[in-house]
């Protein structure tokens, strides 16, 4: 029987476009194999730095009626430790698996690419939406193209034997420059979009916003446009392939990503909304969806919505 779900990424073949999005069940070997059972075609871990860092304080994560708001920041264990679980989930599965990584100067980006790199990843994702310490009131990297396409020449001069990741976010003047500062210094794929915002939401009767820390990164259903635009303006802008990630649900959603130029699709919010077996029934109703039409492969969708 053919697959009609399989993808090739960057010369990784996955047998599903479906990728669990970074930040979601991706701490440890055991919720990524989880992930992995239930039909994602590659998994990502949640983004780690050089050490531990603890997030912001609950409630951190607050669903509302498109989706969520989330002030997790980037909790994680360090890099160490995520090279474990990364080792770990290798020896026990074979669907491919996305490290992630991020920084705070361009220097740690290029450190924890190095050490990462040890654990043998699939792909390892760059994640540039967190602050720039060095800059004036912490602006994250993503939004300068010159720093963006720095900390993808360190990475890439670094980790020479595994595809790299760019993953971008809409906080910038154009995603499409962005996207090209990648290209220019040597990213294989770009990952687009982080989550948007951030955003807030006070309670009526408290008088307060909900999140401890205020205010989040708004992901799900309610940022979907966003991400298709995003992907749309990136296909055009660069050859390489993307992974479309932003409020993607349904079948339906993941086709529009791929009529927009994705090669792959993120999931992340929907594990929250719809739970694991949102994976399995992505893969079932977009066989069926593609069956029904005569598509045979996701790259006769590719980029078809551009004439
Ligand atoms: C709780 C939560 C934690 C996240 N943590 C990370 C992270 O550590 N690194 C990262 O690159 N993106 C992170 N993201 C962003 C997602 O990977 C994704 O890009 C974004 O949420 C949009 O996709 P979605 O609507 O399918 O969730 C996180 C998202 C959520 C909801």
């Amino acid at each position: 029987m053919i697959n009609r779900l399989h993808v090739n990424l960057a010369g990784i073949e996955l047998a599903s476009p479906l990728v669990l999005a970074s930040g979601v069940m991706g701490l440890s070997a055991s919720s990524l194999e989880r992930v992995a059972e239930l039909g994602a075609g590659a998994v990502t871990a949640k983004s780690c730095g050089l050490e531990e860092r603890k997030g912001h304080p609950c409630p951190a994560i607050l669903p509302f009626g498109f989706g969520l708001l989330n002030a997790v920041g980037l909790a994680n264990p360090g890099v160490d430790d995520m090279i474990a679980e990364l080792r770990t989930f290798r020896l026990q599965s074979d669907v491919p698996v996305i490290a992630s990584i991020f920084g705070k100067t361009v220097d740690e980006f290029a450190e924890v690419a190095a050490r990462i790199a040890e654990a043998q990843p699939a792909m390892v994702e760059v994640n540039v939406s967190c602050p720039n310490v060095a800059a004036e009131f912490g602006r994250s990297f993503a939004s300068d193209p010159a720093l963006v396409g720095e900390i993808t020449r360190r990475v890439r001069g670094r980790v020479s034997d595994i595809p790299i990741s760019l993953k971008l976010s809409l906080q910038c003047m154009s995603i499409a420059e962005v996207a090209k500062a990648c290209a220019d210094n040597g990213a294989d794929v770009i990952t687009a979009i982080n989550s948007v915002g951030p955003g807030m939401i006070i309670d009526p009767n408290v008088r307060r916003p909900v999140l401890a820390n205020r205010m989040g990164g708004l992901s799900g259903p309610a940022i979907l446009p966003l991400a298709v635009r995003a992907v749309w303006e990136i296909a055009e802008a660069v050859s390489l392939p993307i992974i479309g990630t932003g409020g993607v649900e349904t079948a339906e959603d993941v086709v529009q990503m791929v009529l927009a130029g994705a090669t792959a699709v993120g999931v992340g919010t929907a594990v929250y909304t719809r739970g694991l077996e949102v994976f399995s029934n992505i893969n079932s109703d977009l066989h069926v969806f593609m069956q029904e039409r005569g598509i045979t492969s996701l790259s006769d969708l590719k980029g078809a919505a551009h004439v």
